[in-house]
């Protein structure tokens, strides 16, 4: 770093602490946008996807491999199609949080949609999918599917999402998953539950200090399956995924006729 780049540097940090003590005096502190530290935002795009190339690997398995547990997302797609999730056809197809879009990608290769949209809040991202897959980017207001209309989805799914929203956005989304999956549309998503928190795991989580705002927040099982049964759904199975440091469990439910 140069003379004058670390004077700047020294400059920036000096205003900083003067404008945080001023306006500390009104209980107020200047926070920087700091990417990944609020939920709603995604990885740093550029970087990724630099490092991405320069692993000579596509975004979603630069992402498998190595941000949590190598092959969860295979592991996944095998158990949705063991649990009946392809079994029809799927025409009209939606995501939260595709993020890099690793789950995205695999649900187009196997299903093929005629329609394709997401909810995205980490605005790069969402541009980047919108211009590789030709999804339709919705407006993400971070708790409801408000552009889609009531039952017009065969498959809806979230993939590491809910786990980082408070529990009123998670029974928000879960709300909208069961208003616009038609009959027989299948729901997809995961959610840390009691089954993912035993003693050990908690331990990590402490140990590793990964946890952050609401990530984890775990949601009851016995809730999860209850809000479903009772809005006139089955439950397909679940399974229980890595997410490091801990674990995170996936359910499909299937909209009966
Ligand atoms: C941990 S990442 C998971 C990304 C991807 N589903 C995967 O498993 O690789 C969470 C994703 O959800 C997005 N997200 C976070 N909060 C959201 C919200 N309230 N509504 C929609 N998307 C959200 C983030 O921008 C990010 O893309």
């Amino acid at each position: 770093m140069s003379q004058l780049q670390t004077t700047n540097q020294k400059l920036k940090e000096l205003f900083r602490k003067s404008i945080d003590s001023i306006v500390g005096i009104a209980r107020f502190k200047l926070v920087r946008y700091e990417p990944y530290k609020d939920y709603r935002n995604y990885i740093p795009f550029q970087s990724t996807l630099k490092a991405a190339t320069e692993a000579g690997l596509s975004v979603g398995d630069y992402i498998d491999s190595y941000t949590n547990v190598k092959g969860t997302t295979q592991k996944t797609l095998i158990h949705m199609k063991e649990l009946g999730v392809f079994d029809d056809r799927i025409e009209r197809f939606c995501e939260i949080g595709p993020g890099t879009g690793r789950y995205l990608e695999k649900v187009i290769q196997i299903s093929q949609p005629d329609y394709c949209e997401i909810y995205e809040t980490a605005k790069d991202w969402e541009a980047w999918l919108v211009q590789k897959y030709n999804v339709i980017a919705q407006p993400a207001d971070g708790t409801s599917l408000a552009k889609t209309p009531s039952n017009s989805i065969d498959l809806i799914q979230a993939h590491k999402v809910l786990s980082g929203q408070p529990t009123l956005v998670i029974c928000s989304y879960l709300g909208e998953m069961t208003r616009v999956v038609r009959e027989r549309g299948k729901v997809v998503f995961d959610v840390v539950t009691e089954d993912c928190m035993d003693d050990e795991t908690l331990h990590k989580w402490w140990a590793s200090g990964w946890g952050y705002q609401h990530y984890p927040c775990m949601m009851p099982k016995r809730f999860v399956i209850d809000f479903f049964k009772k809005r006139n759904f089955s439950l397909g199975g679940s399974f229980i995924l890595p997410m490091k440091p801990g674990k995170t469990e996936c359910f499909v439910f299937i909209k009966a006729k």
